[in-house]
């Protein structure tokens, strides 16, 4: 006989023993059916900070994204706890910004992803990722997180921004180390190391290439940054820092996250593989099941500014709002048989937010890599199969798989 579940008002969701092997969906589930908002009192790894709201209903989710009035991501950070990067410096990114400020820096950002500038960066990628597959010839074996996704992902975003080849795996282990912040093997130093050592060189690396695109401006998007201009507004120079850093880190992070769960789920599913290598048309349904099934940001958080009910929780003044993106993307009540991988279904999903001021700035470049990725991957290695146990990284936040174990032609 099974233990009986542990009642949901003792239940603490972001504790790590809830996240064994990536999200708890089946307590998601629970609480989406019987208490689809709800409190967890504390955060044992952080002792000495309040407990947290969960949202975990589509509807919620979307309440939430879209009245940054009432929930703010200024008045505290945007991550679950506040213990890791400082809060003055996560609201100096415009990420952790309410309007007006984050709509004047955000309209400065975009003017880097425009649509044409995506669209000319198609041929770089593609290239980029046969690249990175040529190196694995001779292979029998390999894992798709590190040999594959990685370098890939930090060539992408590399040469999107304008850093040099040379400079993409000190880039990636800058941004493993600060958004794997807890998990043993992407910050195996530890929590600590963050603020002393890695943002400090992140920033100090920075500054020296935009004091370069001051001098040279090339076409890349630092350069953008550099020069944009806004009715004779600028960018200042630390809002360029932070927004580079935002940048690389959701660009380092995120695609590849989904692409190598998205894999994951077409190694597993036979059938669903066989539908996308005989209809490659298939393959942006498959990426936007992926974004949905395999949210690469399991929640973003907001701060309530007043005291408000949501659906029947009463929040007040200064609690965490925490949006479940691992939730609300499986909402019974918006998709049948939510936890099947189906690439013909193309949904909407809240993977990249849910609408409002912060939804994401990279869903275009983002697309366009996981289709590329797919794409080349499947068609170079069509029979590719699992070669052992994928591991997921220990976050509640981060959700990735750190490693993939394949075998290429079997
Ligand atoms: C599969 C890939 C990606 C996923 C799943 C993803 C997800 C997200 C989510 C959920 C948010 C909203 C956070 C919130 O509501 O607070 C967000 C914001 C953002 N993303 Fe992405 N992202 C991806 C790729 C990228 C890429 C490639 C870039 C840029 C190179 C990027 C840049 C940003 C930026 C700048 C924001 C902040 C927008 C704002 O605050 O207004 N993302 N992303």
């Amino acid at each position: 006989m099974s233990a009986d579940p542990v009642p949901l008002e003792e239940t603490l969701v972001a504790e790590r023993e809830q996240w064994p092997d990536g999200p708890p969906h089946e307590l998601f589930k629970r609480l989406r059916g019987e208490c689809p908002v709800h409190w967890s009192s504390k955060m044992s790894e952080y002792p000495e900070e309040a407990g947290f709201w969960s949202v975990t209903t589509a509807d919620d989710v979307h309440a939430v994204s879209r009245d940054w009035q009432t929930y703010s991501s200024a008045t505290g950070f945007t991550a679950l706890t506040d213990a890791i990067l400082p809060l003055e410096l996560g609201q100096a990114m415009f990420i952790g910004m309410d309007p007006p400020k984050h709509d004047r820096l955000k309209a400065l950002f975009q003017r880097g992803f425009t649509p044409k500038r995506i669209a000319e960066h198609e041929p770089a990628i593609r290239e980029i990722t046969r690249g990175v597959l040529d190196r694995l010839e001779g292979r029998e074996t390999c894992d798709l997180v590190t040999d594959v996704a990685q370098p890939v992902v930090a060539r992408v975003i590399g040469s999107f921004m304008g850093t040099a080849p040379e400079d993409d795996e000190i880039w990636a282990r800058l941004m493993n180390t600060t958004l794997g912040a807890g998990d043993p093997d992407l910050n195996p130093e530890g929590v600590q190391t963050v603020m002393e050592r890695d943002v400090p060189e992140i920033f100090a690396r920075c500054s020296a290439l935009i004091a370069e695109r001051r001098e040279n401006p090339t076409d890349d998007l630092m350069s953008v940054l550099v020069h944009a201009d806004i009715d004779g507004e600028k960018l200042e120079e630390h809002e360029i820092v932070m927004g580079f850093f935002l940048l690389v880190a959701a660009g380092n992070d995120s695609t590849k996250a989904t692409f190598c769960s998205g894999m994951r789920a077409l190694l597993e599913d036979p059938e669903q593989r066989q539908l996308v290598l005989d209809d490659p048309s298939l393959i942006p349904g498959a990426v936007e099941e992926a974004l949905r099934m395999f949210p690469a940001f399991a929640h973003f958080r907001r701060t309530a500014t007043r005291d408000v009910e949501l659906n029947g929780a009463q929040i007040r003044e200064g609690d965490k709002v925490v949006m479940w993106y691992v939730s609300s993307n499986r909402d019974e009540s918006r998709y049948e048989d939510p936890d099947h991988f189906d690439v013909r279904r193309n949904p909407e999903h809240q993977a990249f937010g849910a609408g409002g001021r912060h939804f994401c700035l990279g869903t275009a470049l983002a697309r366009l890599e996981l289709q590329i990725l797919l794409e080349e991957t499947l068609a170079r290695y069509p029979a590719m199969e699992l070669n052992g146990r994928p591991e997921f990284a220990e976050s509640p936040f981060i959700n990735q798989l750190k490693t993939l174990p394949v075998r290429l032609r079997p």
